[in-house]
């Protein structure tokens, strides 16, 4: 069968790499993909706004299956218009995606179905939002309601911070996605993320994984959209893994169901592990970038058949088993980022993967005939280990085999394990 998928990152190179492993898998297509993406199936040029455009292509190639890799396309309703079609997709309906595109409608689906997240008020003004904060105490967490690549949350210490950070975000700071404001009460814990596969009834547990959202070692510095990541998460034990598949996901795509706008696809939660139990911080419509690059290190189950069960909501056929060890990823991006990266420089990736890490493509380009980087996360060194300890050694041992002068990672991915391990 003939698959398209859509996207061009890490994360998309690491759903590619996996799909192409599958004996069912005759043509592999990506849009707009990149050169890592590039070895594994053939690039095409598709505008996926035009979505009238992607249904078209799909009919042409004979399409049995669309994975839709970012959550843009989804929150705008591309599955929706494909589905209409009669083409199998992964991914939910535009209903189903404002789990991540409102944090303000994903925080009233907890509320209806007593799902444990943080207390929180709703604002479409700046007054409102000014007089509900006297309602919560420092820190304040402050949440733009819609899409806003990664930016939309700020964790104010001061009564005076906040307020600052509201009228900005009043103001226009995030466009459309600052209109609304989520206010939420601080939780404190560590986090870790959940991932399920659902096609509305059938619910597939889909592994764990934890990421480092700072720039800096030591988790210091702006946020980023992650600088590295593992899988399994072992703070997420069986025992709480399974609470928050009781008291979160499965109330989640149960109501979801209920109320006509069953989720189908993956739902990727994150959590706080506070004293109280797991708590949803938010949900995203969309594996995790780059928390899918080790999710697909381990996974041993044939991904088309899985996604395209999901697709065809015959996920209950199915099961997913992971390897009993650990994938750890870090992040090597371009000098800059999370602000301006430096475009263009040089890469060569010589003999990084020789002791069996994959080196999946984040951003990059081909210059000249030469891999250059093109984008603020470039590459995401991946390998696998008994422990994280072994795996982290060993992805740098591959990035240390890596020749990209314009380039930058942190060196502690995965230190919080790293440490824990050691003790014990
Ligand atoms: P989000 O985009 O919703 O994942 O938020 C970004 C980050 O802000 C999360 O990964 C948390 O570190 C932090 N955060 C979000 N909501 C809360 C909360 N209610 N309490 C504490 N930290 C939070
Ligand atoms: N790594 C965080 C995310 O994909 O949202």
């Amino acid at each position: 069968m003939n698959i398209l998928l859509l996207g061009s990152g890490g994360r998309e190179h690491a759903l590619a790499w996996k799909l192409a492993q599958s004996p069912s898998l005759t043509r592999l297509y990506a849009a707009p993909g990149n050169p890592g993406i590039g070895e594994e199936a053939e690039l095409v040029a598709l505008d996926v706004t035009d979505h009238a455009a992607v249904a078209r292509f799909c009919k042409e190639h004979d399409i049995a299956l669309v994975v839709v890799g970012p959550e843009a396309p989804l929150v705008a309703g591309l599955a929706d218009d494909l589905r209409a079609e009669g083409i199998p997709v992964f991914g939910p309906s535009k209903a189903a995606a404002q789990l991540e595109g409102s944090k303000g409608f994903t925080k009233d689906l907890c509320d209806r179905a007593g799902i444990p997240t943080a207390g929180y008020v709703r604002t479409t003004s700046l007054d409102g939002a000014l007089a509900a904060l006297d309602r919560f105490a420092a820190p304040y967490v402050l949440k733009a309601d819609g899409l806003a690549a990664g930016k939309g949350v700020v964790i104010a210490e001061t009564h005076a911070e906040a307020e600052e950070a509201l009228t900005d975000m009043f103001g226009g700071a995030f466009g459309e996605a600052g209109a609304e404001v989520v206010i939420e009460e601080f939780l404190t814990g560590e986090e870790a993320s959940l991932f399920a596969l659902t096609d509305g009834t059938a619910i597939l547990p889909f592994g764990s994984a934890q990421d480092h959202k700072r720039v800096g070692e030591g988790d210091t510095g702006p946020n980023t959209g992650g600088m590295g990541a593992y899988s399994p998460a072992p703070v997420l034990t069986a025992e709480l893994e399974a609470q928050a598949m009781r008291e979160i996901i499965e109330p989640t795509v149960h109501t979801m169901a209920a109320e006509g706008m069953p989720y189908s696809g993956v739902l990727y939660a994150g959590l706080m592990l506070t004293s109280e139990g797991p708590k949803l911080i938010e949900y995203n419509c969309r594996f995790g970038d780059p928390e899918c690059q080790v999710l697909m290190s381990r996974l041993e189950s044939d991904l088309v058949r899985i996604m395209l069960a999901c697709a065809e909501g015959r996920l209950a056929e199915c099961d997913a088993r992971f390897a009993d060890e650990t994938a750890l990823t870090v992040v090597m991006a371009a000098k800059g980022y999370p602000g301006t990266p430096e475009k263009g420089g040089a890469i060569d990736l010589r003999d990084a993967e020789a002791g069996g890490a994959k080196v999946f493509h984040a951003g990059t380009a081909i210059k000249d005939g030469r891999l250059v980087a093109n984008g603020g996360r470039v590459l995401n060194v991946t390998a696998t280990g008994q422990n994280v300890t072994e795996a982290q050694a060993a992805a740098y041992a591959a990035v240390d085999r890596i020749d990209f002068a314009s380039g930058f990672c942190r060196r502690d991915i995965g230190w919080r394990e790293v440490a824990r391990e050691a003790t014990d």
